[in-house]
């Protein structure tokens, strides 16, 4: 028999039934999307593979979970000063920035967003590198700055194994990118010699850092129990303090670090087959269609970069199967990739606020006219989706914050799907709660920390440097 705490988890797991007149459609359709809903057992399951995963991956024992040493040991204490220059690499823009801090505060940014065209992304890596900085000279140039000796953070958000605060090896692409000679490359040093060929400027890079740990540093800034970064963007990942006692893998020196920022790199887990037991027909076909085939399960389980592809692969299989748009048959929606995960949640919207609006908008993109039942079913499907990703973030949130075992965590988020969707985040907040009921956690948004953090991160780098110098 199921103990209550476990009902009331169970319950509140459930999404709003499909309510169709149709009786045997309902039930069809219900029966399809039944491998998409995750019990509270099999939520339990996850999260007892997820704190093993942790736990081998933390003692260097075989695991889908990376747990890799930022060697950021501290979090900023309010005495950053200066001007600083930060990169910011990991979607189809990349972001060159300035910063001014005074008292850990940024008082003066200028931004500028450089598009990298697909050829870029996926050819070889020497043109990336070239591209990245030509646009940090031009950048430089047009503040007046060439001749200013410039920190520099660099965000490259992708899995690095990390031999020091500014060595970052590319363990393997994710999201849009595939430029296969950079695998197993420093990023910092490409960026470093492709800087010097130029030799225009006086950048200096001096960290190199993941999207989740400035999001945890710049959360930081805003509220002092900060100690989970997350982003759930194009891709997702985590990273949080752990005590420096527990890090197995420390390269340089110790100098009596308390704690540091672990990138746990969650994108990823799952690739040992761990997980494949929630893997759907649709999840497969996801995979099938996707850049790196195999690669990064959970990532595709819940990020912006598949959601949407995951909803339109379920829309196609009603479709086909006589369920949806029985009037009309959608030639692009057949295309993979073509339903962006904006629309689900543009839908998600309408769930919410109990209107078909941008249902109607979104699909008309498709040139479908739905009828009131279509509507109610492509919902129903963002709904299942969406709720799936919720669930499952929230499981690997909640294990996180035991394993952790601090009073009260602040969880700092960014990324474009957390900041788009009308409910992840009351989904969140009530997950974690139901997960874990003695933990205190709040989640907050901490705006542009692949930005901001990779400033702070240079701060806090040369700050560390000068105390050991
Ligand atoms: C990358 C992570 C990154 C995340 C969010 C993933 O694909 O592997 O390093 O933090 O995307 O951008």
């Amino acid at each position: 028999m199921m103990v209550p705490t476990e009902r009331v988890l169970h319950e509140s797991i459930q999404v709003n039934a499909l309510d169709l007149t149709d009786d045997v459609k309902r039930q069809k359709i219900a029966n399809l999307l039944t491998q998409m809903r995750l019990s509270s057992a099999t939520a339990r399951k996850i999260q007892d593979i997820f704190r093993s995963e942790m736990n081998k991956g933390i003692h260097l024992q075989p695991s889908s979970l990376q747990m890799e040493n930022t060697y950021i040991p501290e979090l900023p204490d309010g005495t950053e000063e200066g001007l600083f220059l930060a990169l910011d690499l990991g979607g189809t823009n990349f972001r060159v920035l300035l910063l001014e801090l005074v008292n850990g505060v940024v008082v003066r940014e200028d931004v500028k967003k450089y598009h990298i065209d697909a050829h870029l992304r996926t050819d070889s890596g020497i043109p990336l590198f070239e591209y990245l900085a030509e646009c940090v000279s031009n950048f430089v140039i047009s503040e007046g700055l060439q001749d200013v000796e410039l920190p520099l953070g660099f965000t490259f958000s992708f899995p690095m194994i990390q031999h020091s605060l500014e060595i970052g090896i590319l363990v393997t692409w994710t999201k849009s990118f595939n430029c296969p000679d950079v695998v197993n490359k420093d990023a910092v040093q490409l960026l470093k010699d492709a800087l010097a060929r130029r030799g225009d400027t006086r950048v200096k890079v001096v960290a190199v850092l993941n999207d989740t740990t400035g999001t945890l540093i710049q959360g930081a800034t805003q509220d002092r129990h900060t100690a989970i970064g997350l982003i759930l963007g194009t891709g997702s990942n985590a990273c949080y303090l752990e005590r420096a006692d527990k890090v197995e893998h420390w390269e340089p020196e110790r100098h009596g670090e308390r704690e540091v920022i672990i990138d746990i790199e969650w994108g990823a887990f799952g690739d040992n087959g761990v997980l494949d037991f929630i893997k759907t027909e649709f999840d497969l076909e996801n995979d099938a269609n996707s850049l790196m085939v195999n690669s990064f399960t959970f990532e595709k389980y819940i990020s912006g970069k598949y959601l949407g592809e995951i909803v339109r692969i379920i829309l196609v299989r009603l479709m086909k199967d006589g369920l949806l748009f029985t009037r009309q048959t959608s030639e692009s929606l057949l295309i993979p990739g073509s339903f962006i995960t904006d629309y689900v949640s543009l839908i998600e919207q309408d769930t919410v606020d109990g209107c078909w609006l941008h249902t109607k908008e979104v699909l008309a993109k498709f040139h479908i006219v739905p009828d009131e039942e279509d509507i109610k079913i492509v919902q129903y499907v963002c709904e299942v989706a969406s709720n799936r990703a919720a669930l499952l973030v929230s499981i690997c949130l909640a294990t996180l914050l035991d394993h952790m075992e601090r009073e009260e965590v602040t969880i700092a988020v960014d990324g474009s799907l957390y900041k788009h969707h009308p409910r992840l985040e009351s989904w969140m907040n009530k997950y974690i709660s139901l997960l874990t009921p003695a933990r205190k956690f709040k989640l907050i948004h901490a705006q542009d920390g692949s930005g901001k953090g990779a400033a702070i991160v240079a701060a806090i780098a040369l700050r560390i440097k000068s105390r050991l110098e």
